[in-house]
């Protein structure tokens, strides 16, 4: 069976589809145009693949050879599930393996945010030390807080764990469905969207995002949180509108944002949120950590290789291709 791997990734999972003997394409250049791309794949039974490239309609009628796909990522947004059931395709994700890391970064990005980190670090870059100032550079402490996750799923719970075990904070979540663990370990309480956004102190995002969703942290929904609130985003860019997130740091509605996730993602040097100075924004490194790397390496090589037996890829975001 022939593999397109589109980008290189850690040699674990190369080791593995190689062992299984399937027949591996990684192409030289490693940033392929959308159409070089698409030709590779065009040309393959299964693709593992990195990045957010759309697999869409569009896609899967251009490349009918596809029969599966392992994504190097556990969002799946990029996909159109809908049009691969209709093939009965299954895609394949990596979760749990980066749950660790993309909470860390979530963690970081909270405590950079509420202590001013990063801008005080660029100060310093800058050979503007200053004066011991009793009333200049002051953050806030996090001890006794409460800490709302949207999507307490195992990123959130990571996350919320964290909180709860570092400063003592109160858990409260909204999810489409109620996490009873989280309820029992964490003394995590369920509540409305609404009193999400008017109760937490940290508000941090770790839902799965469907265009639904798009530009959800909005306008009136940044209006509503406390002007305390610290809102953290290491999901997907699209579910806060990043013009209604400048406005609302900049009149100090929120106290700051922490984003490893942006909108539009790239974004642009010249974004003016990039100059505020009670803003950390990372470029989505989420799950950059040799752990999670090589874990999401090894499962998505798993994926394909389970595929290849026959046999049900055993993180698949689409099980229902595998029913008769
Ligand atoms: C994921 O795994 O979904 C990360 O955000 C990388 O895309």
């Amino acid at each position: 069976m022939k593999v397109f791997v589109n980008k290189r990734i850690p040699a674990i999972g190369i080791k593995l589809l190689e062992e299984a003997g399937l027949e591996i394409t990684i192409p030289e250049n490693n940033n392929l145009s959308y159409e070089e791309w698409l030709e590779y794949c065009r040309n393959t039974d299964a693709v593992l693949n990195v990045g957010a490239n759309k697999f869409d309609k569009y896609f899967f009628e251009q490349c009918p050879n596809v029969k599966a796909v392992a994504l190097y990522s556990v969002g799946f947004d990029h996909v159109n599930i809908k049009e691969a059931d209709q093939r009965n395709i299954p895609i394949g994700n990596t979760p749990d393996v980066l749950s660790r890391a993309t909470s860390d970064v979530a963690f970081l990005l909270m405590q950079s945010v509420a202590r001013r980190a990063s801008f005080n670090f660029q100060k310093v870059k800058e050979g503007n030390w200053g004066d011991f100032d009793p009333l200049h550079a002051l953050g806030q402490e996090l001890y006794g807080k409460t800490i709302g996750i949207l999507g307490l799923g195992r990123i959130g719970f990571e996350m919320a764990e964290k909180c709860r075990k570092a400063f003592g904070m109160k858990v409260i979540y909204h999810n489409r469905h109620q996490n009873i663990e989280a309820e029992k370990e964490l003394n995590a309480v369920y509540v409305s969207f609404e009193e999400l956004v008017k109760q937490s102190d940290v508000l941090s995002v770790h839902a799965n995002f469907t265009p639904e969703q798009k530009g959800f942290f909005n306008r009136s929904v940044f209006e509503k949180m406390k002007t305390n609130a610290i809102f953290i985003n290491t999901a997907r860019g699209g579910f806060h509108n990043q013009t209604d997130l400048y406005d609302a740091l900049v009149s100090e509605k929120i106290w700051g944002a922490g984003l490893d996730v942006t909108n539009p993602e790239p974004m642009s040097q010249e974004d003016p949120i990039l100059g505020l100075s009670n803003v950390c924004v990372l470029p989505h490194i989420g799950s950059a950590t040799i752990e999670a790397r090589n874990g999401m390496a090894r499962v998505a090589a798993e994926n394909i290789i389970a595929f290849s037996k026959g046999e049900k890829m055993p993180h698949c975001v689409n099980p229902e291709v595998y029913k008769d």
